[in-house]
This record gives C-alpha cells, structure tokens and sequence, in this order.
C-alpha cells in the first residue's frame, strides 16, 4: 500500500538519493536544472509516494516563463519511482494527483521535458506546434497539457527561468535600470 503526502523538509536526503538513483550524480549537468537552480520547487505541488519501507516516489515543479511577455507556466519534474516498485502505477498516481492540485491553484500551463508515449497518455501533448521551445532539448521532448482552456495559445516562444512573471521583480529591476 502506497500513501501520497505533500513532501516534508525532513524528506530531502531520501529524494535526494532517489534522484540520484533514477538520473545519475551528473543529473545537475541537465539542461532542466538551468530552470532550478537558485530556485524553490513549488512547495504545495512538491509530493512524495510512501511505502511500508519509507520513501519511493517524488514528484516536484519549478515556476518558469514562456516568452518575452513572461507568461507563468509550470515545469514539472524531476519525477522519479524507485526501481524496485515502478511498473504499479505510483508515477501515474503522482502525476495525476499533483496535476489536480495545480489545477486548484489556478495554474494555467504545465510543461516538461519527457516520452510522449508515457506522458501522453495523462493528457500531455507536444509543445512545440505552439511555438514553445526549449533551447538544447528536443522539441519532441518539450510536452505541455493545459490546466486552463486557452493558455497554450496565450503562451508562445522560449521556455525562461522565472523573474516573477510579466513585469516580475528581474525584468522591472532592468526597466527601472534602462529608464
Ligand atoms: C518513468 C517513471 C517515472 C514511471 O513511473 P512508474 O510508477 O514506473 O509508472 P506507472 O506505473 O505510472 O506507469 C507504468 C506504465 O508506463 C510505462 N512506461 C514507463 N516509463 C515509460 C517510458 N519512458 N516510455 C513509455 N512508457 C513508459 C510502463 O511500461 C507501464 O506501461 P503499462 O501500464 O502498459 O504496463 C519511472 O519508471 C522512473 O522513475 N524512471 C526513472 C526516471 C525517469 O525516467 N523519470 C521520468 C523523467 S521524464
């Protein structure tokens, strides 16, 4: 039996382990950690699977924005099962949960960088025929399923780390410097 729960800070260590299981100690080298880094995961979304024997599956988003007019997006992940109970429907449950509690909160897009053939199959599409780009990932890869109707219309152009969305505190710090 499996328990979803929202993460605990005491929880870090675990992840950390599983993360470094599913994805390799170079896993910061990727071009989806140039989104987190000197960033927090969105706490409230941030949710590990319990099992009888601790911890086996982790979930977590960052905020980050889309194009030069900085629309607010999610980009979910990384999203790790332990080996030994993948197969049974935690990434899945995960996923699903997570997407539910974002769509609560009034989140409008979520992106990541993954297999369509998992993904695709909890609602995600390709990102790119909307002109969502990733630099240094496959466009095939870049997936995108919308929270609310209308937003990967509204959203169009590279895939940024967050400032703090349209005029956010980064890009009005500029405007202030440029003035
Ligand atoms: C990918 C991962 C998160 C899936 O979690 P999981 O709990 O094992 O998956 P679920 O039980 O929800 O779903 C299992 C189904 O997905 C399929 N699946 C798993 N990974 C897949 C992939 N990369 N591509 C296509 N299908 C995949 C399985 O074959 C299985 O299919 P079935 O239902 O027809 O038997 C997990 O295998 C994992 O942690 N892998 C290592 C890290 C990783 O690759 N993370 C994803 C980064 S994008």
């Amino acid at each position: 039996m499996f328990e979803i729960t929202t993460e605990r800070p005491e929880d870090g260590p675990a992840i950390e382990d599983l993360l470094d299981q599913a994805f390799g100690y170079d896993r910061h080298a990727k071009t989806s950690y140039r989104y987190r880094r000197g960033r927090a995961p969105v706490r409230s979304l941030s949710l590990v699977a319990r099992g009888p024997l601790g911890l086996v599956g982790s979930i977590r988003y960052w905020p980050v924005e889309i194009g030069h007019g900085g629309a607010p997006a999610l980009l979910l992940g990384p999203l790790a099962i332990h080996p030994a109970h993948q197969g049974v429907g935690i990434g899945r449950g995960l996923v699903y949960q997570s997407l539910d509690m974002a769509w609560w909160a009034r989140h409008r897009l979520v992106l990541l960088v993954g297999d369509l053939r998992y993904y695709g199959r909890m609602g995600f599409r390709p990102a790119s025929p909307f002109g969502i780009a990733m630099s240094d990932e496959q466009p095939e890869r870049l997936l995108a399923v919308e929270l609310q109707q209308g937003a990967l219309a509204e959203a169009e152009g590279p895939v940024l780390p967050w400032t703090g969305g349209p005029g956010g505190s980064v890009r009005r710090s500029l405007r202030v410097a440029a003035e």
